[in-house]
Formats: C-alpha cells, sequence, structure tokens
C-alpha cells in the first residue's frame, strides 16, 4: 500500500474548520458546500455511479440497511434518497460535530423524506454507530447490509502515525468487518489508493471479505500510459 505521508487533512482539526466555514455559508446562502473532489468531476460523478451500483446490487425494495462512513454534507445518502431509497435504513456518521449539523441542515430544507435519514457523529475507528430501529432492517447487535465510504479511507489514510509507525487507517479493515452482516457489502470509492491496493487491505484473513465487483470511471492516458482518476471496489463479508 502506497505509504502517505500524514497531512491536515488527516486530522479532525482540518474537517471540523471546513465544515463551521461550509455550515456558516450555507446558514446566510444557503450553498451546501463542497461535493468533496480532487478534481471537480470526481464529486458528482462518484455519487452517481455509486447510487448506480446500490441500485443494481442492493435495490431499494431489499430495504438494506446503509451507513455512509464520513458522511460530510450527506450528498450520497441524499443521492440514494433521490433514486428511491427509504431515507429509514440510510444513515451517516461522521466525526465532525459540524459536518453532522450541516448534513441535517440540508436535510430539512430539502424535506421530502430527507429529514428521517439518520445523521450522527460518531468517530468510525472508536465509536459505535447508532443502531436503526430494528423494525427497520438493522440488527441489534449493531451490524449493517450495507457501508459505503467516499474518500473517507483517504482521509484516514492521511492521519498521524503512532509511535510504533502505524496510520491509523489499520483499524479501518477490521472496523468494515465488525460492522457488516455476513453477506453484507462495502462500497468505497478512493481517489489515493488503487483497486489492487484496496483489494490488498481489504481481503485478508481477518477481515473475511471478498472481492466482490468494481466501478468502471472515466479513464484518461498521459504520458502512455492509462488511468482513472479514482477507483471504487465492492467487497463482500462471507457468509458463514
Ligand atoms: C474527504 S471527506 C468525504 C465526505 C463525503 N463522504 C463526501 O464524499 O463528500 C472525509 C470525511 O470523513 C470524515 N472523517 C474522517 N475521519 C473520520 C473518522 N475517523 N470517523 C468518522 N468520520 C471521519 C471527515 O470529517 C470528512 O467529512
Amino acid at each position: 500500500m502506497s505509504d502517505l505521508q500524514p497531512s491536515k487533512l488527516g486530522t479532525k482539526e482540518h474537517w471540523d474548520s471546513v465544515y463551521e466555514e461550509e455550515l456558516a455559508n450555507f446558514e446566510e446562502i444557503g450553498d451546501e458546500g463542497e461535493v468533496w473532489h480532487v478534481i471537480r468531476s470526481f464529486g458528482t460523478e462518484s455519487v452517481e455511479k455509486m447510487v448506480e451500483w446500490a441500485l443494481e446490487h442492493v435495490p431499494s425494495s431489499s430495504n438494506a440497511s446503509i451507513l455512509e462512513v464520513g458522511s460530510g454534507n450527506g450528498t450520497l445518502l441524499f443521492g440514494l434518497l433521490d433514486a428511491g431509497y427509504d431515507p429509514i435504513t440510510l444513515s451517516g456518521i461522521d466525526y465532525s460535530r459540524g459536518a453532522v449539523s450541516l448534513a441535517k441542515e440540508i436535510a430539512s430544507k430539502r424535506g421530502g423524506g430527507a429529514q428521517s435519514i439518520s445523521f450522527s457523529e460518531c468517530d468510525f475507528l472508536k465509536d459505535e454507530p447508532k443502531v436503526l430501529d430494528s423494525t427497520q432492517g438493522a440488527d441489534e447487535s449493531g451490524v449493517w447490509d450495507v457501508l459505503m465510504d467516499k474518500g473517507t479511507y483517504d482521509a484516514i489514510a492521511l492521519g498521524q502515525k503512532d509511535e510504533n509507525g502505524k496510520s491509523p487507517v489499520e483499524k479501518y479493515p477490521g472496523r468494515v468487518t465488525r460492522l457488516l452482516k455476513p453477506g453484507g457489502y462495502f462500497l468505497i470509492t478512493s481517489c489515493n489508493f488503487t483497486e489492487d491496493e484496496l483489494n490488498a487491505s481489504f481481503t485478508t484473513e481477518e477481515t473475511s471479505l471478498l472481492y466482490h465487483s468494481r466501478i468502471q470511471h472515466k479513464t484518461y492516458t498521459y504520458g502512455g500510459k492509462s488511468g482513472s482518476i479514482c477507483s471504487s471496489v465492492a467487497f463482500r463479508k462471507r457468509l458463514p
């Protein structure tokens, strides 16, 4: 896996200040904030593709419980809502309180059921995400049918290493395993890691995750080499 150097994008202080500003803009001029991106098209295009993936593999009729890790301003979950998913089955967690407030404010301005999406403050690496009402398909033991990530694994990979040189991101695959039901899906979109790197990190013996599918993103050719601006891979947790 790429050995990334820690950066401010891996700190909570950075995200708190981003969302504090976006929240102020939203309250003042109704601007929903950036769909996080490195290249402008990354944000909206990847939301559309992740929603298409969901419609194909976990259609809204399945009533699957879906948790977005690091939901920011909620764009992906609003995309799922617009595609017909029952808002009661959709949840987002973010460790930045400002992100949670912004997503809730956008939800209430949008209406149309968006207020029923659950947004809560939670550190994915440490805390247990709020369990949905058991009548809505989530399991009481706190496990989910689908986890989704767009850019959060990337941000965590830029966090400070501990005294043993371990990056916080090393805890991430184990948390996915803990929070997924057997047979559940984990769909991740990353701008920092290739599909091979994501595969190597998530399909280890400890995770019980298996490669499931990928999303084809736009490709570019530069200096005779082809590549995509981001990678999206889905994994499935083994059935017992
Ligand atoms: C690059 S942004 C992506 C936001 C959103 N998914 C999007 O695509 O617009 C990364 C998000 O992850 C959140 N985040 C980073 N580390 C986290 C952690 N340990 N637990 C929960 N959220 C985290 C940040 O606050 C930020 O909202």
